[in-house]
């Protein structure tokens, strides 16, 4: 298996608008500066083997050692009418099947942003606006053995390779990802996101957990059809929430 993530090993498995402009680097600080304010067209894409300042949501900071896992931002330019937060959610639905393409394995979507897989993280998103363009940061955990996996992470972490006992094609991962992601982006353009709710609620992780929301407990009921996390919390208010820190009991 060939395990590079070059233009040259990912061109084959490029199916669709998304990969192209495709931009590699050995190393960077973080794949999101590269598009950050690029300018570029939609689609556009930026990949790394290894991040020196990987950004991960409400500041917290994603490593992995380089050529493990990947690493990719992608360029879009949505409506501005369209809800903006829904599109953590459109690309965690990406990952979600593109991580059930490589391993056979249902994962489910930890709301806003996590994709999980028999419980543990396997990927996380994180979305960045500047000047109307989306910037969707993507990292996913794809050869990193168990030692290799951060220990203090507040969800736990595992990888495509811990929980399937193989290392899987990078470059065939990341081709599938966008292709998917393309798709379900489209269909969210055109029809929001009702259109893709059976498929998001069929993988709703937190659904009837115990969780906390920003320290609050809560049971968490269900995604939104607007994308938001409704909930119940202690003293039996029933509300939507938009954003925050959610922990499940373990
Ligand atoms: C999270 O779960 O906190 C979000 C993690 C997002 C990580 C990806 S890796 C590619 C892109 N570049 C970054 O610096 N962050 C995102």
């Amino acid at each position: 298996m060939s395990d590079s993530v070059a233009f040259e090993a990912v061109d084959p498995h490029l199916r669709g608008r998304f990969g192209k402009p495709y931009r590699f680097e050995p190393e960077c600080e973080s794949t999101q500066l590269l598009l950050l304010g690029s300018g570029l067209p939609e689609g556009a894409v930026a990949v790394a083997d290894h991040q020196t300042a990987g950004r991960g949501r409400l500041g917290r900071n994603w490593a992995a050692p380089s050529a493990t896992s990947v690493l990719v931002s992608v360029m879009l330019h949505p409506p501005a009418e369209q809800h903006l937060p829904e599109l953590s959610l459109v690309a965690a639905l990406a990952t979600a099947e593109a991580v059930e393409g490589a391993t056979g394995l249902t994962a489910q979507i930890k709301w806003p942003n996590d994709v999980m897989l028999n419980r543990r993280k396997v990927a996380g998103i994180l979305s960045e606006v500047s000047d109307g363009a989306v910037v969707v940061g993507i990292g996913v955990n794809v050869n990193q053995t168990r030692e290799q996996l951060p220990l203090d992470a507040p969800t736990p972490a595992a990888s495509l390779l811990t929980l399937t006992g193989s290392a899987h094609d990078r470059a065939a991962f990341l081709g599938s990802l966008l292709f998917r992601l393309e798709r379900i982006y489209d269909g969210w353009r055109h029809g929001g996101l009702a259109d893709l709710y059976g498929e998001l609620g069929a993988r709703d992780f937190l659904r009837g957990r115990r969780i906390t929301v920003d320290g609050e407990a809560a049971t968490a009921l269900q995604i939104l059809r607007d994308g938001r996390l409704e909930v119940e919390t202690e003293d039996g208010e029933v509300r939507a929430i938009e954003s925050g820190e959610v922990r499940f009991e373990r």
